[in-house]
């Protein structure tokens, strides 16, 4: 079992009031176990309360955004309520993401799939570097969206569009992730961070109230599609993760072979 006390979350604040967060764990490249979820929420939470910090930029080390929930941990992991009967990992980690009262800025390179495409989409910001490839992958591993991403995708890029890339869990790469309006901007290879922190450092020279209420305003919004979206995905997922078909997309992960879903249409 991993330590708990390996720290797979870096902070960096600088003295400009922006607080760069990495995902670091680039040998699974920034997959997510309960104490990744942990981590990220901890981090936000402090970061809305802290009157130092202006903008928050998350990132991936080792040249990854994310490859979303570690699919080692899936079966029981983020998503079990804890002993303490506290919600799970996961779902505080997306009451804190949809709670950062800063602005959420995703800088994304190589890959970002599941939840490491879904906090993009969740981001207020997004760019990407050159080499992204960023995938839905819920109908190939028999499940449904999650972070609100069934609402916020429609919202972003349209329901069709949105419709189409869900259906097909099919790779995005840079470019069309930028003409869907999956990002706001795509850079060269290696470049998405740099343009970010410098569009970060931009808007931290604002007051930090000015930021936390335009903020307030532009979720206000969205909220109640928000919470009907989390409230939808998060049954559907509790009632398909573990089914047969989630368990054979997981072990064929595991196998490095592909899935076999036919011999569920018997
Ligand atoms: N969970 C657990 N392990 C993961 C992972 C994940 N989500 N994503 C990658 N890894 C692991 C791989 O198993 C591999 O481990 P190993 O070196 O011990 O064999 C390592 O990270 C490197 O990944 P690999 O698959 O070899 O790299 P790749 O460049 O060929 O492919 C991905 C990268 C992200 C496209 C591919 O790993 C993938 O599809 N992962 C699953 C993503 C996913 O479905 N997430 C779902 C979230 S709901």
């Amino acid at each position: 079992m991993t330590s708990h006390a390996e720290v797979t979350l870096q902070r960096q604040l600088d003295d400009e009031g922006v607080l760069l967060l990495t995902l670091d764990r680039p040998e699974k490249k920034n997959a997510f176990r309960e104490q990744e979820w942990d981590g990220l929420a901890l981090a936000l939470d402090e970061a809305s309360a802290d009157p130092r910090v202006a903008v928050v930029v998350l990132t991936g080390a080792g040249g990854n955004f994310s490859s979303g929930v570690d699919l080692g941990s899936f079966s029981g992991g983020p998503r079990a309520p804890r002993a303490d009967g506290k919600p799970s990992a996961f779902f505080a980690c997306v009451d804190s993401i949809f709670a950062c009262a800063k602005p959420l800025l995703a800088a994304v390179e190589g890959v970002a799939v599941g939840g490491g495409c879904t906090i993009a989409v969740a981001a207020d910001v997004a760019y990407a570097g050159e080499g992204t490839r960023m995938r839905l992958p819920f109908a190939n591993l028999g499940l449904v969206p999650e972070i609100a991403s069934s609402y916020l995708l429609q919202q972003n890029i349209g329901r069709q569009r949105a419709a189409e890339i869900m259906f097909t869990a099919e790779w995005i790469d840079a470019q069309r992730a930028l003409e869907l309006g999956l990002v706001a901007r795509v850079l060269p290879q290696g470049g998405a961070l740099p343009a970010m922190m410098d569009k970060a450092r931009e808007m931290a020279r604002w007051p930090v109230s000015a930021l936390v209420a335009i903020k307030r305003t532009l979720k206000t919004a969205h909220e109640a599609g928000i919470a009907a979206a989390r409230a939808i995905e998060d049954s559907e997922m509790m009632r398909l993760a573990g089914s047969p078909e989630n368990i054979e997309a997981i072990t064929a992960f595991m196998q490095k072979r592909d899935p076999d879903f036919k011999q569920f249409r018997k």
